[in-house]
C-alpha cells in the first residue's frame, strides 16, 4: 500500500530516498561536511567544504577555472572518491552506498557523454533500460523525453549530427530519464548560444516547478 511517507520511487520502482549511510537523514538532499578532494601529485581541488542545500533548491556553484566545481559534482555523483570529508545525496551516504546514491540523481558532465554509437532515441531508450525500465516502459519514456525536449524530428539521427545545443537539450533529457529527484548540472549553458541558453533555462524552470532540486555550475553570475 502506498502511503504519504512511502519515498520516491525511481522507474525501475527503487526507494530513491532511503536514508542510508551513518552520517546521511532520510530528507537531506545534499548535505557535506568537510568534503576534500587531493588529487594525486598534491592538487587540493576542494577543501574542507560544508555544503547543505534543501528540497527544490537551485543552487549554484560560481567560480573560476580550476576552483573545484566539476570535482565537487564530481564527489557529489560518486565519479570521484573524496580524500576526507562525507557527502550525503538524497539521503544516501555517496562514498559507502555509490550504486544507491545513484539512483537517486541525474547528472549532466561538463563534456558531452552521449554514446556516439547510438542514435539520439537509443541514448535515451539505453539509459531507461539501465535503471531496470521494462523495453516498453523505456521506448515510451524516450518518446516522451523526445518531445519535452523539442528532439523528436531527431530521433533517428547520430548524436554526431546534433548541434551543440540540441546535444546538450538531449544530455539533460538522458540525465532526468529514470525520474531523479536531485539533478546536477556542471556548465550546463557554457558554449550555447544566447537563444540555446534561454530554451536551457526555460526546461531547468520547468524541471524545478516539478520539484526537482538542482544544483549547478556555472562561470555566469546572470
Ligand atoms: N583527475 C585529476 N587529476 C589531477 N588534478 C585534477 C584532476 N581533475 C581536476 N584536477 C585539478 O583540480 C583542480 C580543480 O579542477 P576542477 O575541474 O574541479 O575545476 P572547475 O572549477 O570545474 O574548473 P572549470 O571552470 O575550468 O571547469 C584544478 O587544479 C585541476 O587541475
Ligand atoms: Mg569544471
Amino acid at each position: 500500500m502506498t502511503t504519504a511517507s512511502t519515498p520516491p520511487r525511481g522507474l525501475a520502482g527503487i526507494p530513491t530516498s532511503p536514508g542510508v549511510g551513518a552520517h546521511c537523514a532520510p530528507g537531506e538532499v545534499i548535505t557535506t561536511a568537510g568534503l576534500s578532494k587531493t588529487f594525486p601529485g598534491g592538487i587540493h581541488a576542494v577543501v574542507d567544504l560544508d555544503l547543505s542545500v534543501n528540497a527544490g533548491e537551485i543552487f549554484g556553484l560560481l567560480g573560476p577555472n580550476g576552483a573545484g566545481k566539476t570535482t565537487t559534482v564530481g564527489m557529489l555523483s560518486t565519479r570521484v572518491v573524496p580524500t576526507a570529508g562525507s557527502a550525503c545525496v538524497g539521503g544516501v551516504d555517496v562514498v559507502a552506498h555509490a550504486a544507491l546514491a545513484k539512483q537517486a540523481i541525474g547528472v549532466v558532465a561538463q563534456s558531452n557523454t552521449l554514446d556516439r554509437s547510438l542514435t539520439v532515441w537509443e541514448n535515451l531508450y539505453y539509459h531507461c533500460r539501465y535503471f531496470g525500465a521494462s523495453a516498453r516502459d523505456a521506448r515510451a519514456r524516450a518518446d516522451e523525453l523526445l518531445k519535452q525536449f523539442r528532439l523528436s524530428d531527431r530521433a533517428k539521427a547520430s548524436v554526431y549530427a546534433l548541434s551543440g545545443g540540441m546535444a546538450q537539450r538531449l544530455m539533460v533529457a538522458r540525465s532526468i530519464a529514470h525520474r531523479p529527484h536531485i539533478l546536477f548540472l556542471d556548465e550546463p549553458t557554457a558554449g550555447l548560444d544566447p537563444q540555446s541558453r534561454l530554451a536551457l533555462w526555460d526546461i531547468l524552470h520547468e524541471l524545478h516547478g516539478e520539484g526537482l532540486t538542482v544544483l549547478l555550475t556555472t562561470h555566469y553570475r546572470e
